[in-house]
C-alpha cells in the first residue's frame, strides 16, 4: 500500500500549491434536499468509510437505506448511529461474495416497501500486496468475486424488484487504480479496471429498462482501507504535492455525487465513470 501511494505521488509530482484545510462545512449535508424521498437504496460495504458516508447522505436526502457489511456488530452500530440521527435505515449482514447473504440483503430491502430503486456497490477488498503473476488462484478468485462478480450477481437478484419502479440507478465503486496501475496491487487494479467496463456493459443492457448505471472512481480517501495517516505519516509531504486540491479526500466527498446520480437531476446520465479524486488521473 505504501508503494501505491508513493507511485501515485510520483506520477503527479510537480503540482505545487499551498495546502487548503478542509472544513466540515464544505460538505453539503443535504438537510433540506429530499430529492430521494420514498425511494429505497441498498448500499453494500456501508458500515464505515465511503459506504457509510454514502448511506448517510442518501438517507439525509430522503431515501430509506439498507446498510450492510460482513459483521453483525458493525451493521448494528451503523444502523444505531444513523437512526439516532433521525434517518430511515435498516441493516443486515451481507458478505457480498456469499449468495445466501445477497439473498438476505434483497429480502431485507424488500421489507420496506416491496421494491428497490438504488443499488450502490461499495464493498471491495485487496488481500494482496505483491506480484500479479505470483498471485494464487485463490487470491484471484477472492478479489474478482468480491470486487467484480458480486455487484453483477447482486444486481441480477435485485433487478426484478428495480424494474417495477421508475428511475432506477446503480452505482459501482472503482478506484483511480483502474486508470493508474499501481505496482504490487495488480490484481486489485485489474478488478477496478474491470468495473469500468462492467459499468459500460450494464448501462447499455439496462438502458431499455430505464435503469441507469454509473461508476464512482475515488482517489485516495481517508478511511481505514487507505490507512494513510495511521501507518504512513512519512508519506504526507509527498501527498501534499499529489493532486490539484493538495489533500486526501474525505468519505463524505464521495457521497454527494452518488446522491446526485440517484436523483432525477441525473436522469440522462448513464455509463459514466466519474472520478472524485481532487484531480482526475485519467489520460
Ligand atoms: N479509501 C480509498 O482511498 C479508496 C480509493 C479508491 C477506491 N476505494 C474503494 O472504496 C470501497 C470502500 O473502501 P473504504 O476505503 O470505504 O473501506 P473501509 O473504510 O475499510 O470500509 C469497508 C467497508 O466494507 C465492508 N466490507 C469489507 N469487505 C466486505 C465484503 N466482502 N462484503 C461486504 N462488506 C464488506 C466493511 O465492513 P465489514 O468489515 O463489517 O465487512 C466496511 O463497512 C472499496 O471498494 C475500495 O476499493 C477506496
Amino acid at each position: 500500500v505504501a508503494i501505491m501511494f508513493r507511485t501515485v505521488s510520483q506520477a503527479f509530482r510537480g503540482l505545487h500549491c499551498s495546502s487548503v484545510p478542509l472544513s466540515a462545512r464544505m460538505f453539503n449535508k443535504g438537510a433540506d434536499n429530499r430529492s430521494l424521498a420514498d425511494r429505497v437504496a441498498v448500499v453494500t460495504g456501508s458500515t464505515k468509510g465511503i459506504g457509510f458516508a454514502i448511506a448517510r447522505r442518501l438517507a439525509q436526502d430522503g431515501a430509506h437505506v439498507v446498510i450492510s457489511s460482513r459483521k453483525q456488530q458493525n451493521v448494528d452500530q451503523a444502523v444505531a448511529t444513523l437512526q439516532g440521527e433521525g434517518l430511515s435505515v435498516t441493516g443486515t449482514v451481507c458478505h457480498v461474495g456469499k449468495a445466501e447473504d445477497r439473498e438476505c440483503l434483497v429480502a431485507k430491502a424488500l421489507e420496506h416497501s416491496g421494491g428497490v430503486d438504488f443499488l450502490v456497490c461499495v464493498a471491495g477488498v485487496n488481500p494482496l500486496v505483491g506480484s500479479t503473476l505470483g498471485a494464487s488462484e485463490q487470491i484471484w478468485d477472492k478479489i474478482l468475486d468480491v470486487n467484480v462478480k458480486s455487484p453483477a450477481l447482486l444486481l441480477s437478484q435485485l433487478l426484478p424488484h428495480m424494474e417495477q419502479r421508475k428511475g432506477g440507478s446503480v452505482i459501482l465503486v472503482s478506484s483511480i487504480a483502474a486508470y493508474l496501475p499501481l505496482p504490487k496491487l495488480g490484481v486489485y487494479n485489474t478488478s477496478k479496471t474491470a468495473l469500468l467496463g462492467l459499468c459500460k456493459s450494464l448501462a447499455v443492457e439496462l438502458a431499455p429498462k430505464g435503469i441507469r448505471v454509473n461508476c464512482l472512481v475515488p482517489g485516495i480517501i481517508k478511511t481505514d482501507f487507505s490507512q494513510v495517516e495511521k501507518t504512513m505519516p512519512y508519506l504526507q509531504p509527498d501527498m501534499n504535492e499529489l493532486y490539484g486540491l493538495q489533500r486526501f479526500g474525505e468519505p463524505e466527498e464521495c457521497a454527494g455525487i452518488v446522491s446526485f446520480l440517484c436523483s432525477p437531476a441525473a436522469s440522462y446520465i448513464t455509463g459514466e465513470n466519474i472520478a472524485v479524486a481532487g484531480f482526475s488521473p485519467k489520460l
